[in-house]
């Protein structure tokens, strides 16, 4: 076995850096520690709690059953292109060729590729914060360097155009966005997103529009930049995993133009040759397939999102009303604790865990995040016990 830290004589070389000195994320820390406390409601993960419909399953049973799970294009299958190509117009306004779609390992895979495809070493990326925590560890390999715009709780999550225009330097190339977005369930309407693409086009940016969520709408609607921003700066990433159901699958996809897909496929040559031909066949039939299952699966959210609009509102803990995605923040300032000391002090108060603020960024430290994804059951007696450990430290 290898020594788990090195007891070599010779020393050996150093690291890479970037990884190596980049913190985890700050949900896995919360994770570990509802692993191990019996009985405790987990609001902290951000995975459906509902089945991949059977079609979909059934789908992939029957193609690996042939018994010719072979290699596919990089890219993926062409079929499946073509399937995403009649979905990005349908969906998201996009028109984009086959040779605009990479099929990716999640939509994280189709992400990092953009990512290695655009970014030289020392540019500057503007990222959200609060965010989804894989952009700031994907930048500590990709060499690019982090620059947090707030997205602030008093704004409704919702960027300022102007406050990201005053963080541009010559050195910056990429404004990453994300709506429907993760934590914030915050959606930018139309002219946020007309504002926030002039900004990348008045400043030559390139634009990654993180829609992991576009079919999880609980209210209005959402907007595609790559629908009306046509100059070939936009990136847009994808995936099946929360539209469907289908986490453990892996299958997103990424769409750029001509020139960057060609340099994604040669990142995915590298690293993956393709994803699995069994998870693509599933991708297909979920394209193919009743619409039914997924407007369900939205419904449920929109329920749950209203119920736990009501519990936090009754408890003034809401800080604004989820549009998008599944989840919503709760504001925990009361407890007078920083958002991580109270996610653990939670779970091993009243065995209930939430993703800490602070495993997002600086601009929603005094926040948690909890998944709509979890059942009513667990989403009422968890937010009750929440409130209840919230009084308890206020008095203190
Ligand atoms: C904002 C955001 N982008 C991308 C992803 C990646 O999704 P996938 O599981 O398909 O890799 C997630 C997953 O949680 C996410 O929340």
């Amino acid at each position: 076995m290898l020594p788990r830290s090195p007891v070599a004589t010779i020393p050996l070389q150093a690291i890479s850096s970037g990884p190596a000195e980049a913190a985890h994320s700050g949900i896995r820390e919360v994770v570990n520690l509802a692993l191990v406390t019996p009985g405790c409601i987990r609001l902290e993960v951000g995975e459906p709690n509902f089945s991949t419909p059977a079609h979909i399953v059934e789908a992939a049973v029957e193609f690996a059953r042939k018994g010719q799970v072979k290699y596919t294009a990089t890219a993926g299958l062409l079929s499946l292109r073509e399937r995403l190509v009649a979905k990005l117009d349908r969906v998201n306004g996009i028109k984009a060729g086959v040779l605009n779609v990479n099929c990716t390992v999640g939509g994280v895979g189709g992400i990092a590729a953009a990512m290695a495809a655009l970014l030289e070493p020392g540019d500057e990326v503007l990222v959200p914060d609060p965010a989804w925590p894989n952009y700031r560890l994907m930048l500590s390999w990709a060499h690019g360097v982090l620059v947090p715009y707030p997205c602030a709780p008093e704004n409704e999550f919702l960027p300022e155009p102007r406050a990201i225009e005053e963080l541009i330097t010559p050195r910056t190339k990429l404004l990453i966005i994300n709506s429907p977005c993760n934590p914030t369930g915050a959606i930018f309407p139309r002219p946020l997103m007309e504002a926030l693409v002039d900004v990348a086009v008045r400043h030559n940016l390139y634009l990654l529009s993180d829609e992991c969520y576009d079919e999880v709408i609980l209210d209005g609607e959402h907007v595609s930049p790559a629908s009306f921003c046509t100059d070939g700066r936009v990136v847009s990433a994808f995936t099946f995993s929360k539209t469907y159901a289908m986490t453990g699958w892996r299958v997103g996809y990424v769409v750029a133009n001509d020139k960057i897909s060609d340099s994604i496929t040669k990142v995915l040559e590298s690293n993956s040759s393709c994803i699995p031909t069994v998870c693509q066949k599933a991708a297909e039939a979920a394209l193919d397939g009743p619409r039914e299952p997924v407007q369900e699966m939205v419904k449920a959210y929109r329920e749950r999102r209203d119920l736990c609009v009501g519990l936090l509102e009754e408890a003034e803990l809401l800080i604004s009303r989820p549009q998008g995605a599944f989840y919503i923040m709760a504001d925990v300032g009361r407890s007078a604790l920083d958002s991580r000391e109270f996610a653990f002090d939670l779970v091993k108060s009243k065995q209930v865990a939430v993703a800490p603020g602070t495993a997002f960024g600086n601009s929603a430290r005094d926040a948690v995040r909890i998944s709509l994804a979890s059942s009513p059951e667990d989403l009422s007696v968890g937010i009750g016990r929440m409130i209840e450990r919230i009084e308890e430290l206020a008095e203190k």
